[in-house]
């Protein structure tokens, strides 16, 4: 059983054949319209849940797409239309599930209800985001850096805010594929420990710099995501805000970066909070070639979780 619950729990060698796979099919296609069916058809036959407890518009057109493409069928699924949302058990879910598809995506607000479901399914499960991780999103960040700008290994990624599920993904790829991170923002709003240690043990050089410029000095990649996550609460909004403005991604604060380097952000953006429009539309931003590698990247770790 190959889940797909988190980079750091992922072989090495198999997330770089995932990203090297995903190019491959994303070159295959060869710009032909989004519902046309790709050459190979690996997912002929197989249907696929996508479950979404929370919100969204990348994750879930992405994997609906991009397993129609492959020859596969899916069924988007709420939590709150679920029995899941109304006192069923996680483990009778996925038992259940796991006799009628071939595969479960999930989206959840606890990682526990991953976990639980990965542990009773008798198919493959994905992380489509949880509060602590979003491992599908960095998996297509990884894709977008090198497009841009070649290997990954030994570059500066450099994250501005909070740092929270995106920003702990980012640090297990920081350990799985070498490269440097820092970590800049207010210190209550610090990765976990184990996200920092993670990348730490596997050789990453990690850092943390409260000066935001000082901390994009030399990056290669400079990243913002939301200062308020789906799972934080409404009335942190003001405090966050105000905690996270120093960190906000401007023309002035990529000016201390290398003059090549790239901006990331995995949307939703709240132009003008954490970054201005004027760098999400500027030279540095490839936002929307992120964006469309979630497509890419999930085909190649969907292809994955089912040895196809
Ligand atoms: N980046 C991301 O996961 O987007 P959605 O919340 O729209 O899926």
């Amino acid at each position: 059983m190959k889940h797909f619950l988190d980079i750091h729990k992922t072989d090495a060698k198999a997330l770089r054949g995932m990203i090297d796979a995903a190019r491959a099919m994303k070159e295959a296609r060869n710009g032909r319209p989004k519902g046309m069916p790709d050459d190979e058809q690996p997912l002929a036959g197989r249907m696929v849940a996508l479950i979404f407890e929370k919100p969204s518009t990348r994750t879930r057109v992405s994997f609906d797409v991009g397993i129609r493409q492959m020859g596969g069928q899916t069924m988007v699924l709420s939590g709150r239309e679920m029995q899941l949302g109304h006192g069923e058990t996680i483990a009778d879910t996925a038992r259940v599930l796991s006799r009628y598809v071939d595969l479960i995506m999930i989206r959840t607000y606890e990682e526990q209800t991953l976990l639980e479901m990965a542990e009773y399914a008798t198919v493959p499960v994905i992380n489509g985001l949880t509060n602590r991780t979003h491992p599908c999103q960095i998996m297509a960040d990884v894709m977008t850096f090198e497009e841009h700008r070649g290997p990954i290994q030994g570059r500066k990624a450099v994250w501005c805010g909070d740092g929270n599920n995106v920003c702990a993904s980012w640090l297990h790829a920081a350990g799985q594929f070498g490269f440097d991170f820092t970590f800049s923002g207010p210190q209550t709003l610090d990765p976990e420990a184990e996200f920092l240690g993670f990348a730490r043990k596997k050789g990453a050089r990690i850092a943390v710099e409260r000066d935001p410029a000082k901390a994009v000095a030399g990056a290669d990649l400079v990243i913002a995501d939301t200062w308020v996550s789906m799972h934080d609460s409404e009335s942190s909004k003001e405090r966050r805000h105000n905690q996270l403005r120093p960190y906000q991604v401007n023309d002035e604060l990529m000016a201390h970066a290398k003059p090549d380097a790239l901006f990331m952000h995995c949307l939703p953006a709240h132009r003008n909070d954490e970054v201005t429009s004027a760098v999400m539309d500027g030279p540095h931003s490839v936002v929307f070639d992120e964006a469309e590698n979630r497509l890419h990247a999930q085909k190649a770790v969907v292809r994955w979780c089912l040895g196809l």
